[in-house]
């Protein structure tokens, strides 16, 4: 048996950070939100015992240190399903490293595609309480759209879903380490935060250019210390005539909102003259498992 399954990169339309929990991690408050770009994940049953992975980003792990291959052992031990062969193939187009949620949302495929596979007819919420070990964006993943994300990004509510627009991404040519960022944060210089409130009701009202200019990310000063080049790109886009920019997750990738088709083009062409990882996007609904 063989499936194919997108995985779609998912951006913040805001971050903040509550505060730092024992165990290391951080209680967030984030409006999330999937976009049109995907990875795309091939699964096969095989006669041979083991897992073998391919992948066509070449410095990725196609061993147990990639998510994709943890989710399948976290699927058969959670359903107690002695593991068969597979073969598995990951087409990447989400950078890597980027605040976009890309290993996450390919554990979360994985995980629907076995359920599919082994017609074990799990749940969304059984698969989101499977997928929590392998990462705390996972269990968003799990369905995607737009969702209030709470505690460490477990706790989810879903929202009205983001009006149609055109949703600009621009990653800079370096990457960001999540657990970096996260012990670099300097608790004394966070003076403003995300109106998630105002977000809500913006959303709520189906009111884009609310969402768009109440969009702020506490921990976009920390990566933005070392490259002043986040700020560019998030002030290059407002220039351009986007609703409202914003760098999402840990970053580095910048989010521009438009609700104008040309301006959307013309942003994207100036900034994809510079940058190789700039796409022009739409927002994607939820997706049932
Ligand atoms: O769960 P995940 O492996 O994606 O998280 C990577 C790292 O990001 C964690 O080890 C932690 O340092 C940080 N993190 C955090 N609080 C969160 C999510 C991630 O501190 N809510």
């Amino acid at each position: 048996m063989r499936l194919t399954v997108p995985a779609y990169a998912k951006i913040n339309l805001s971050l903040d950070v509550v505060n730092r929990r024992e165990d290391g991690y951080h209680n967030l408050r984030m409006v999330m939100q999937t976009v049109s770009l995907n990875d795309t994940l091939t699964v096969e049953t095989t006669d041979a015992p083991g897992f073998v992975m391919r992948c066509n980003a070449g410095h990725l792990p196609v061993d147990g240190k990639n998510l994709v291959i943890a989710a399948a052992n976290r699927f058969f031990e959670y359903s107690g399903i002695t593991p068969c062969g597979l073969s598995i193939d990951l087409e990447k187009r989400i950078p890597v490293a980027a605040g976009l949620a890309g290993g996450s949302t390919d554990a979360a495929a994985m995980l629907r595609v076995l359920n599919r596979m082994f017609k074990t007819n799990y749940t969304a919420d059984e698969l989101r309480a499977m997928a929590l070990p392998l990462g705390a964006d996972v269990p968003y993943c799990i369905e995607g759209g737009t969702s209030l994300a709470e505690g460490i990004g477990e706790i989810l509510t879903p929202l009205s879903s983001l009006p149609e627009c055109r949703i600009l991404l621009c990653k800079p040519a370096f990457g960001v380490s999540t657990p970096a960022v996260f012990s670099r944060i300097n608790w004394r210089e966070i003076v403003y935060r995300p109106d998630t409130a105002g977000i809500l009701t913006s959303l709520e009202k189906g009111h884009l250019a609310g969402v768009a200019r109440r969009m702020y990310n506490v921990l976009e000063p920390v990566p933005t210390r070392d490259h002043p080049e986040i700020g560019e790109i998030r002030r290059r886009m407002l220039d351009c005539d986007a609703l409202g920019s914003v760098m999402s997750g840990s970053g580095p990738t910048v989010v521009g909102l438009f609700d104008d088709e040309d301006a959307a083009q013309r942003a994207y062409s100036v900034l994809r003259a510079q940058y190789h990882d700039t796409f022009l996007l739409r927002p994607m609904p939820r997706q049932t498992v």
